[in-house]
């Protein structure tokens, strides 16, 4: 059978046309890859008939289930028979003994809480990847939303699951490692939209062992800063893009289910729940690739280019305020995208293959501080989407003269 053969974003998917050589159809992985899959249920697709069929998700008001969490957490350990391992004093916990899927709502709550003050809860033995596509959603919209992806793959009809899928051959090659010295790509989820990820669940399906998903507590990298720096971040905006993660999709094969969207967003976003900032920029300081964060409003473009440098750095280098989710195919991730920024990890063993599903409610628009929480609404966020191209053509000088100068001046 002859077949197209396209790398998509430098890692090794083929995609199969059915021998046809068209672009429409049902893209998929080649049927060699195919044959390595221990659960072929969660193989990626890419489905032409979805290109542009959704749209961003429509401004709407967010009530976080981790207000209602009880800080005991008694539900999930009281009786349970669960443990909880603290990974770092601040940052993730290991738990055992729970099973995800049954949660009943009381419990449900008290994740998002415990999620939220621990950033990342990794679940050991459990039993996702075999529940029906359904029972997933409905599991991942006790949370929000779910956001579909803008080009990845996902199982046939089903774009609300965001597919990761990387293949080593036997000599462990990475060819996206011939040009660049690294692979890491800091991100929240989503953060161009403009109600982006909150409570997130990543699910493996197989694992050859390597590909740790890594994370950065985004509340300490701010909290770290001198108290001058931070007053200054406080007032900034920056702009969101998912214009290179849909454009490299696209050059290589891949389909568009949205528009492109810029977005704005503060720069230190305020936490709903745990009522503390966090940074809220992402991108690789080196590659400015991954990661969605390109530029700092109000500022000149070396301006912005030398802080968001040293912000971006600055989060790299936070080695002390870290930690790595280590994989096996019965392990799911619980992050909160609000509270910590992630990447891969791309030290796959030879002739192994990676795959995972996320689950990816949104939740609240990110916010600078509790008075513009308070102050949001959905049509003032329509107002916003409605300006964002005309505000991100503003000079520095025009920007001030809108955004910055203190009343009265
Ligand atoms: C993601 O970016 O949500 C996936 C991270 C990973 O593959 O480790």
């Amino acid at each position: 059978m002859a077949s197209t053969y396209r790398v998509f974003k430098d890692l090794p998917i083929d995609f199969h046309a059915d021998g046809k050589e068209k672009k429409e159809g049902i893209f998929s992985l080649s049927p060699e890859l195919l044959k390595k899959l221990n659960h072929p249920r969660w193989a990626p697709v890419w489905e032409t008939s979805q290109e542009l069929a959704f749209k961003p998700v429509a401004p709407f008001k967010h009530t976080d289930r981790g207000y209602f969490g009880d800080p005991s957490f008694d539900s999930l350990f009281k009786g349970t028979g669960a443990t909880k391992t603290t990974i770092t004093p601040k940052l993730g916990v290991e738990i055992h003994g729970l099973q995800l899927s049954k949660l009943t709502d009381r419990q449900k709550d008290d994740l998002a809480l415990l999620v939220e003050q621990k950033g990342v809860a990794i679940f050991r033995d459990q039993d996702f990847k075999d529940l029906s596509f359904e029972d997933l959603k409905k599991w991942g919209r006790y949370y929000g939303p779910l956001h579909v992806h803008n080009n990845s793959g996902a199982p046939k009809g089903e774009p609300e699951f965001h597919l990761v899928f990387a293949s080593r051959d036997k000599n462990g090659t990475n060819p996206f490692l011939d040009r660049h010295t690294g692979f890491i790509t800091w991100h929240s989820d989503v953060s161009f939209e403009s109600q982006p990820a909150g409570i997130t669940a990543l699910v493996n399906v197989q694992t050859g062992g390597g590909g740790d998903t890594q994370f950065v507590d985004a509340i300490e990298a701010y909290e770290r800063l001198s108290p001058t720096l931070q007053h200054f971040l406080d007032g900034l905006q920056a702009v969101h893009t998912s214009r290179e993660q849909i454009q490299g999709g696209k050059a290589e094969g891949g389909i568009e289910r949205k528009p492109i969207v810029d977005t704005i967003h503060p720069v230190v976003r305020w936490h709903p729940v745990l009522k503390k900032k966090g940074l809220f920029v992402n991108g690789n300081p080196q590659l400015r690739l991954g990661g969605f964060t390109r530029r700092i409003l109000g500022l000149k473009d070396e301006e912005s280019d030398a802080l968001l440098t040293f912000l971006l750095n600055h989060i790299n280098s936070l080695l002390d305020a870290h930690i790595r989710a280590i994989w096996d195919d019965k392990t799911v991730a619980v992050w909160d995208n609000r509270r910590v920024i992630h990447t891969a990890t791309s030290d796959l063993a030879p002739d192994s293959i990676r795959t995972a599903f996320r689950i990816t409610p949104v939740a609240e628009r990110p916010v600078a501080n509790e008075k513009e929480f308070n102050d949001w609404t959905p049509e003032k966020e329509l107002d916003l989407i409605k300006h964002t191209n005309e505000y991100l053509k503003l000079t520095p000088a025009e920007y001030y003269e809108k955004f910055y100068k203190p009343k009265g001046l």
